[in-house]
């Protein structure tokens, strides 16, 4: 056995010394916080992709119009609580251009990123119907939308999604909805952590289903466009972003400002709420509220609650980002092209040393090089792995704290600096040496 970039004495230490039991269970800021403080000690570069956070600087179409409304005296004054009538439109035409869905200008409201849209949608959808209380994953999934549930005390349930795919999707999530409890689907897509990407004729199951048992589907697109596979870059010729949309009326869409437009500081979402949706009264509104539709609850009962509106400039700089994606004069994906080229360097480097990909297609066809990837290694559990990587100077999360049962670790490559390839091609290698697998 040689030794380790980094002491396997000094690693368990700094373990022990967070309280923490089980490294798989240990949360993405425990992971930063243990490498930083290993790194400090030992002197030796961590190789990091347990953070989810952008690596880019943000889209210049954004700070130049949101300097531009700061220099116009925005900032002291509220912003309108449905959102500024720039952003509700550009938000409007986005969806449209990119993904050929209709959503009128009314149903697009923004939101201090898609957490807050997140956050308010569970609660607006929990408020509908008393019997429908329980908010349901498609996992594996971001860890802290289960936390934001277990904030308001609200409940889910969940299922990782690694077994059924495809046909068998549909009677699992059937198995569910039968209850009569569900009151809202959610997932992401591309999905975070596993950048797996659900296919047309999942879509379709899932929005046949919602119309069936009235469910609301929470799409996140927290990483829209990303899917590298295909060319989604132009505005208003396919292919497009999929999306449930195009098959149920029951769907809030959300889209985020932070990794597609590299915008995460300024804390920007936009929720778009479909027109159906949006009118619809439901008996649980009149019961707390007197009254309200979907979409008016939504704005100026629970988003004026939360934090009364969206921060005033950075509609500004989302309207003028959204606006220039739409017109083609902004290829905003073209930005973020670079998280898919490290992804196919640093896959290639694990599975050289003997991991394997966890969540590798979708049906059949192998899974883009995107934003995040997920790793095992023959004969280790996702404790193990994380536990053993970080001796290597290599942090990463566990897939158990995203709802996944799969047994290996989330990569992210948004901070992976150029000299670190040969740096881990190098530590991998050791890695391997170190721990042969059998056959
Ligand atoms: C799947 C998913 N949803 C939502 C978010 C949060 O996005 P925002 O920064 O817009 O709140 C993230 C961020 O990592 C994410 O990965």
């Amino acid at each position: 056995m040689k030794n380790t970039p980094i002491e396997k004495e000094l690693i368990d230490k700094t373990i022990s010394d967070f309280k923490i039991i089980d490294f798989a269970k240990a949360t993405i800021r425990e992971v930063k916080a243990i490498a930083s403080r290993a790194e400090a000690a030992s002197g030796v570069e961590f190789i990091k992709m347990e953070m989810g956070v952008p690596g880019l600087p943000p889209s210049e179409v954004g700070v130049k119009a949101e300097i531009e409304a700061l220099q116009k005296g925005v900032a002291s004054l509220y912003p309108d609580i449905n959102g500024i009538p720039e952003l509700k439109q550009a938000a409007s035409d986005f969806v449209k251009a990119f993904m050929n869905v209709s959503i009128s200008p009314e149903g697009c409201v923004p939101v201090t990123g898609s957490m807050q849209g997140a956050f308010a949608s569970f609660l607006t959808c929990t408020q509908c119907d008393e019997q429908r209380d329980t908010i349901l994953f498609i996992d594996p999934g971001f860890p802290v939308q289960k936390q934001q549930l277990t904030v308001m005390g609200k409940k889910y349930e969940t299922f990782d999604v690694y077994h059924f795919r495809g046909d068998k999707l549909k009677a699992k999530l059937e198995s569910y909805l039968v209850k009569g409890n569900i009151a809202a689907i959610i997932y992401s897509n591309p999905n975070n952590p596993s950048w797996i990407c659900l296919k047309e004729q999942e879509l379709q199951s899932i929005g046949e289903l919602a119309t069936q048992y009235d469910v609301v589907v929470l799409e996140d697109l927290a990483y829209f466009g990303m899917d590298f596979r295909e060319d989604l870059s132009g505005p208003n010729v396919p292919p497009f972003q999929p999306s449930v949309a195009h098959y149920t009326d029951n769907y809030v869409l959300l889209i985020s400002g932070s990794k597609a437009f590299s915008y995460a500081g300024q804390r920007i979402g936009v929720t778009c709420i479909s027109d159906k949706l949006y009118q619809r009264t439901f008996p649980g509104f009149g019961q707390r509220y007197g009254g309200g539709t979907f979409g008016t609850v939504f704005i100026h009962r629970v988003l004026y609650a939360l934090s009364s509106g969206t921060s005033h400039s950075v509609q500004y700089a989302m309207a003028a980002m959204l606006k220039a994606a739409a017109e083609g004069s902004y290829r905003f994906l073209s930005e973020v092209r670079v998280y898919g080229e490290r992804a196919k360097r640093l896959k290639e480097i694990f599975l050289r040393h003997g991991f394997y990909l966890v969540y590798d297609s979708d049906l059949g066809e192998p899974i883009a090089d995107g934003f995040y990837f997920t790793i095992g290694y023959p004969g280790m559990t996702s404790g193990q792995l994380v536990q053993e990587l970080m001796y290597y100077g290599v942090s990463a999360i566990s897939l158990v704290t995203t709802g996944s049962e799969q047994q290996g670790l989330r990569a992210c490559t948004s901070f992976i600096k150029e000299h670190q390839y040969e740096l881990l091609d190098e530590r991998m290698a050791l890695f391997a040496e170190n721990n042969p697998t059998r056959g």
